[in-house]
């Protein structure tokens, strides 16, 4: 019924199949929020608005950037992908000089949060 050779050949195959699951895992990199999780959380439920205030809290800040980090790793939704990546690169990087404490970092955060700009051309 068995013999060697098809047993080597079953244990390679079954080997090649759990590698590709693995590297499927471990290379494919979703971001941790949709689009529609981010403008929720950071626009609709004011997380934007928060983080850039004056009382606006470490934890507000750290979220932001989580958020501002899983929008600039979703694929761009609409229109021209260099430009998505121009625009949710900006905001991240404002995002995480408010992180850091940077001076005029919520100005950068105000302006790259630009709802008009971004929506005109990528919603
Ligand atoms: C860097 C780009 C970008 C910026 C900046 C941005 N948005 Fe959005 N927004 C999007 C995209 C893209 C969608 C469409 C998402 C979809 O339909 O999957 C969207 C969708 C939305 C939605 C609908 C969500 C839903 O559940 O359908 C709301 C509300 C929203 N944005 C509010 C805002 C507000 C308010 C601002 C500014 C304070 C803002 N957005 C700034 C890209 C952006």
């Amino acid at each position: 019924m068995f013999n060697v050779r098809s047993l080597v050949a079953g244990a390679f195959a079954a080997g090649l199949v759990s590698m590709i699951g693995l590297s499927a895992t471990a290379f494919n990199k979703e971001p941790k929020y949709t689009i529609k999780e981010v403008m929720k959380a950071v626009q609709k439920d004011g997380l934007c608005k928060a983080a850039c205030g004056e009382k606006g809290t470490a934890d507000e800040k750290d979220k932001l950037v989580e958020y501002a980090t899983a929008l600039a790793e979703n694929p761009c939704p609409k229109g021209d992908a260099e430009d998505w990546k121009k625009k949710t690169g900006a905001l991240l990087k404002a995002a995480k000089n408010l992180q850091a404490g940077k001076k005029n970092a919520a100005e950068q955060v105000k302006k790259a949060n630009n709802c008009k700009a971004c929506h005109d051309l990528h919603k």
